[in-house]
């Protein structure tokens, strides 16, 4: 990869954290472009959003297509039509197949909303919640063929704190998320983030720019 990256976003729902990234590409605090919205309900909020930012959909329904593998098909041959350099899962509720994942194989994050691996799967905020754990947080990791088990990049604790409900821990975890998932795309786009077998490794000096090694 070489020049501007270019990144596709995979959303199903709210799209707080698709949000983040149109603002701080709009802001120029990072340099990629958002080449596609992915989504599998095409009347999901961030459908909306990505029409407002003027940033290109594909939405789809999933039962209109006889396998995940047959999307998920038509998912890559878009990817790859707009020469995306990065797939950005933000709240996109299924699992993937290697259609997607062996492509895009370091160089597909996701953002999940518990400390992995601890809590991994949909309720990751809730199930920390009622274990009854003092921090929990969110995590950006690159996807491997498991729910939730590729190399974490970076991880952000946020302690539990007597009288937190559900909702104010919701709130504190969304809130975490929205910043650390722009400064982990920053990483990659700036070439800062090396994978190593399992461990991920980001270089902090200023000599690195513009690669995904
Ligand atoms: C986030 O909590 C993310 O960690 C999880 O799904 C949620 C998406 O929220 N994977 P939003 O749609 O970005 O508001």
């Amino acid at each position: 990869m070489s020049g501007q990256l270019k990144i596709a976003v995979f959303a199903s729902g709210n799209g707080s954290n698709f949000q983040e990234i149109v603002d701080q590409v709009r802001e120029g605090k990072l340099g990629a472009r958002i080449g596609l919205l992915v989504c599998d309900r095409p009347n999901a909020y961030v459908v909306e959003r990505a029409h407002q930012a003027e940033v290109e959909v594909f939405a789809f329904r999933p039962k209109d297509y006889p396998s995940r593998e047959a999307y998920e098909e038509v998912i890559r041959e878009h990817l790859i039509a707009r020469q995306i350099d990065l797939v950005v899962l933000a709240g996109y509720m299924r699992l993937l197949t290697d259609v997607l994942v062996k492509p895009y194989e370091g160089r597909m994050i996701n953002i999940h909303p518990s400390l992995l691996p601890a809590f991994p799967g949909t309720k990751g905020i809730r199930d920390a919640y009622d274990y009854g754990v003092k921090v929990t947080g969110c995590t950006v990791h690159f996807v491997d063929s498991g729910m939730d088990t590729g190399p974490i990049i970076a991880q952000t604790a946020v302690p539990i704190e007597e009288g937190d409900t559900l909702e104010s821990l919701e709130e504190k975890i969304h809130t975490a998320e929205r910043c650390l998932y722009p400064q982990v795309i920053h990483w990659i786009e700036t070439g800062k983030v090396r994978l190593n077998g399992r461990k991920t490794v980001i270089d902090h000096t200023e000599r690195s720019h513009g690669t995904i090694t």
